[in-house]
């Protein structure tokens, strides 16, 4: 098989990346280890930025998130007995949308389809070859078991942060970053209509707690627990009781309402940088390039920004052979996801307390500070609303 551009990866950048190559007139190839159904139904992030969204809507992808998602001016910060709200249209002009991954991968998938876009699920021995090369190639197991090969002008590494393409680069032609929290995320998905209507980020001593959702009826709330939980240890009634309690019950007559659980896993918390985001012919784009704990919901909007500056890169690339926008893709891209990355660190490292009671008092000062002080609260709303993309 030949194509312009291999894409490993059928996650939020490899579809979106495939959808924006087709609009430049671009043909695609987009390949995925697990099925389509997985895929579709793996629970993650759920806050789009507002240039996420403004994208979407530029594509053309944004009527259903128009309809069903929910859109937030801010988000309440809290300390035991304090909440604040924290307004980003206000300071910054700017709303974020409450809309959540699963159903972001649904749409990319209808839309790719009525394209016609060819995506093969269920792939196995994903390889990279001829990197360094103008003809590179991808070679891997179909799911019926017979060996492929895909010859493309460039391939997009969206594989996310197990894959295949991060590994490919030798490691004399990159460098890594890393910080691993001594802290994960207990999250669970309930049916049960939301206790607020925007997000509660609370600082507790007994641990941070995060109060999201997906819709009217279905929430979804986080607590910090030790990064070797085993989840069978937190029974539904331990969750709730916890979470209500750091969650700030109490505070003018505010409750959590509980509800039937759905879900329920341990999520481990890193930073990860690998850079350059390109080798040769090899362009590595979202999860695949670069982690972010979760706190402030930055992950899938990073991987939505890289594909809106991968894809005019390759179009000129590939199409043109003018090779100047690739050439700066890494640098372009690594701007952006540093600040995302000191952003989630900030917010991480300011909100999960350690028993280090100096570093607490720090953190509560922080606190204060960004609910009491302008300067604080813009700074806080333009990363987390986010900065416009290609910025
Ligand atoms: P992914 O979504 O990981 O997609 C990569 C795709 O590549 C996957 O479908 C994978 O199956 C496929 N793949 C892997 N190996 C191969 C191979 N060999 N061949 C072909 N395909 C391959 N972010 C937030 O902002 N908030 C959250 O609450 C949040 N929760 C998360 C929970 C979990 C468990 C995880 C893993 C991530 C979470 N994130 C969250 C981060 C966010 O979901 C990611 O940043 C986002 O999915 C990145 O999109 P991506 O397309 O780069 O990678
Ligand atoms: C969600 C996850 C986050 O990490 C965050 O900061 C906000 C919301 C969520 O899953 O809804």
């Amino acid at each position: 098989m030949r194509t312009q551009v291999a894409i490993i990866g059928a996650g939020p950048a490899g579809l979106l990346l495939s959808h924006l190559l087709a609009s430049d007139g671009v043909d695609s190839v987009v390949i995925e280890t697990r099925s389509r159904a997985y895929v579709e139904a793996r629970i993650r992030a759920g806050i789009l930025e507002h240039s996420t969204v403004e994208l979407l809507d530029s594509l053309r992808l944004g009527h259903t998130l128009r309809r069903e998602g929910h859109e937030h001016r801010g988000i309440y910060l809290q300390e035991p007995g304090t909440r604040h709200h924290i307004d980003f249209v206000d300071l910054v002009g700017r709303s974020v949308w409450v809309y959540g991954q699963t159903q972001l991968q649904r749409d990319l998938g209808q839309a790719r389809d009525a394209a016609g876009q060819q995506i093969e699920y269920g792939v196995s021995h994903t390889q990279l070859h001829d990197l360094t090369t103008d003809s590179p190639c991808v070679t891997y197991e179909s799911e019926d078991g017979r060996d492929q090969r895909l010859d493309a002008d460039a391939i997009a590494g969206c594989d996310g942060s197990f894959g295949p393409s991060r590994a490919a680069v030798p490691g004399s032609a990159h460098q890594t970053w890393e910080r691993v929290y001594p802290y994960a995320w207990l999250g669970i998905l309930a049916d049960v209509a939301p206790s607020t209507d925007e997000l509660i980020y609370a600082w507790h001593p007994d641990g941070f707690a995060l109060h999201s959702m997906r819709s009217p009826t279905v929430s979804r709330l986080y607590l910090q627990v030790p990064p070797e939980t085993d989840v069978e240890t937190w029974s539904d009634d331990r969750i709730w009781t916890a979470l209500s309690e750091r969650l700030g019950a109490g505070i003018d007559g505010w409750t959590l309402h509980a509800g039937p659980i759905t879900d329920k896993s341990v999520l481990p918390m890193r930073s990860f940088l690998q850079a350059p985001m390109r080798f040769g012919r090899l362009f590595l784009a979202g999860d695949a390039a670069h982690i972010v704990p979760p706190t402030g919901a930055k992950g899938l909007n990073l991987a939505v920004a890289d594909v809106a500056l991968l894809a005019p890169a390759l179009e000129a690339l590939v199409r043109k052979g003018k090779p100047a926008l690739a050439d700066g893709y890494s640098e372009a891209a690594l701007r952006r996801v540093w600040r995302c990355t000191h952003f989630s660190w900030w917010m991480t490292t300011m909100l999960h307390p350690t028993g280090d009671p100096f570093d607490e008092q720090l953190q509560l000062s922080q606190l204060r500070w960004v609910c009491s002080s302008a300067a604080g609260a813009t700074g806080l709303a333009e990363n987390y609303a986010g900065l416009p993309l290609r910025s």
